[in-house]
């Protein structure tokens, strides 16, 4: 884990203490088939030492997953656990039995987790250094430790990541097969499913209660957990314990922050430093190329330690807030009664917003955007489909509100924050701005009563969807 921190460009002792790192051992460490973060596809439009530099950065934050980094900068529970050692004894075979004071009490086995400490080497340089717990007895705070160097008595150490750990055994078992290893949408079965699993990496949650730019809170991805989403291959979960869930909701958080740094860290170095450039600058010659290397080198140096800061600063921050009580969209007017009026005035909203021109007059899912030909705003290439898209370029279909199938929720409460703050990555922006909290439970009457109107209104040409079923790609949606 070290080798990697020495490497790394942000090796200097000032942020090498900020940026503490723990490494996690999984079960069946170093075993099995090895399996690997993938990178995102867009690192490839970098040049060269862009590519490493972006790999590396990701690599020494987060680690692999035979061995994960919990980097305490970020609002994620890792479950470590700090202490000071009482007593070394030797424990035979190259190990050593630690005697450690918890600060907290803890219950949590750390058998496999790895222990942090810092040392002196050779030259008498502080460095931080991680071996393994081969075995935890917390009756008597005892641990066996292996490694090549060992803590000191009354060194401080730090010891864990065992909830993340926990989460990603979680997810490998139960998420794996449909959201890949990285959180990238792309597990085995994913191709054949339409919608397709979430790729986390993007940091957008379709269904929270918290703004339309919010990150989505404990508490909505734990709701997300427990139902499921109604109508895709999203199953519900809520069978698992309540540990369980939490920790598999970390090692989503987790999942998703590693996904946006790399998003970010891509950006920045997309302007100047992308692969176009560079075999442009090397169809001109050797002394371009140094010159461009020269720049990249300079710009790694000087601008990359603030700004990596900033980024993994506003990101954790965001998901920080999320769970702020105050994040929460709630309404500021009680439901507006579910009479015929309300129900006739939300009809005059829902024509006057527009809600018409994606979810259509009748309310089918066939409004006339449905029809329309898109262009995708990354590559400004016309879609080969009409119709909408999500931003992770896939076609996406308004709903059907006659089928009275809600993936967000079906309380009256649900959709109303899915008219207020939208539908983060779908083209359903929040209408907070056009509505009043009023108008916006109108609104919510109408569409609640929708599927329980006379059928005969139903539209001629209504959408083919008949059954409220997930659909495979061979489906509707592709066709
Ligand atoms: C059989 C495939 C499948 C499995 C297994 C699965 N998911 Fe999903 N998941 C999906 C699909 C499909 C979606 C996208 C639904 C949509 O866009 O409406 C999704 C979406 C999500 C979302 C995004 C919700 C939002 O608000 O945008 C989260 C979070 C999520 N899954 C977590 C998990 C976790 C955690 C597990 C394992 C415990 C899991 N999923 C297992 C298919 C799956
Ligand atoms: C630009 C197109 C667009 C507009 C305008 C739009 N929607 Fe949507 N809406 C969508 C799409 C796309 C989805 C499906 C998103 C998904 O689940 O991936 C959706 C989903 C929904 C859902 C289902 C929520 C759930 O939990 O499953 C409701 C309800 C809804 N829209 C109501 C409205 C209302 C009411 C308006 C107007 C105030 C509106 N929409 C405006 C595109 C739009």
């Amino acid at each position: 884990m070290f080798e990697i921190a020495k490497e790394s460009r942000f090796g200097s002792p000032r942020s090498l203490l900020l940026i503490c790192l723990i490494s996690v051992c999984l079960v069946g460490c170093g075993e099995g088939p090895e399996m690997k973060f993938s990178a995102h596809p867009r690192v490839k439009d970098l040049m060269p030492k862009a590519q490493e530099t972006v790999n590396s950065t990701i690599k020494l934050h987060f680690g692999e997953p035979s061995a994960l980094n919990a980097w305490d900068e970020l609002p994620v529970e890792f479950g470590l656990v700090t202490g000071a050692v009482t007593e070394v004894q030797d424990a035979g075979k190259g190990q050593k039995k630690l005697t450690v004071e918890l600060e907290e009490e803890s219950d949590a086995n750390l058998t496999g987790d790895s222990l942090q400490f810092y040392r002196e080497d050779e030259e008498g340089e502080e460095l931080l250094d991680f071996i393994r717990v081969v075995s935890h007895d917390p009756k008597n705070n005892t641990l066996v430790v292996s490694g090549d160097h060992f803590p000191e008595a009354e060194a401080e150490v730090s010891i864990g990541g065992h909830e993340l750990a926990q989460g990603q055994k979680l997810y490998l078992k139960h998420c794996l097969h449909c959201h890949g290893v990285t959180g990238d949408g792309q597990g085995a079965t994913a191709k054949y499913l339409n919608p397709k699993p979430r790729d986390f990496r993007l940091g957008l949650f379709k269904f929270k209660s918290t703004d339309y730019a919010d990150k989505p809170s404990h508490a909505d991805l734990v709701r997300t957990l427990n139902e499921g989403i109604p109508g895709t291959y999203m199953p519900s979960f809520k069978l698992l314990s309540d540990e369980d869930k939490a920790a598999i909701v970390e090692y989503v958080r987790w999942l998703a922050i590693r996904g946006e740094i790399e998003k970010r860290l891509i950006d920045f170095f997309e302007a100047d430093f992308s692969m176009e450039t560079y075999t442009e600058t090397k169809q001109e010659g050797k002394e371009g190329l140094e010159e461009l290397e020269q720049d990249f080198q300079d710009l790694v140096t000087d601008d990359l330690p603030d700004e990596f800061e900033s980024i993994y600063e506003q990101i954790g921050r965001k998901w920080e807030l999320a769970d702020d009580e105050k994040s929460i969209v709630n309404p500021s007017e009680p439901r507006v009664p579910d009479t015929p009026e309300s129900r006739q005035r939300g009809q005059e909203f829902y024509v006057k917003v527009k809600c018409i021109t994606c979810h259509g007059p009748l309310g089918n899912g066939d409004g006339s955007e449905t029809e329309t030909y898109k262009t995708d705003p990354l590559t400004q290439i016309t879609y080969s489909k009409p119709g909408l898209y999500d931003s992770w370029g896939e076609l996406v279909k308004p709903r059907n509100l006659r089928l009275g199938q809600y993936r967000g929720g079906n309380r009256p409460i649900d959709v109303f924050r899915r008219i207020k703050a939208g539908i983060p990555g779908t083209p359903m922006q929040a209408f907070s701005s056009a509505l009043s909290d009023k108008e916006i439970w109108d609104v919510v009457n109408y569409v609640l009563h929708l599927p329980h109107e006379d059928p005969g209104m139903k539209h001629k040409t209504s959408s083919s969807e008949t059954a409220a079923v997930p659909e495979t790609t061979s489906g509707t949606d592709s066709e």
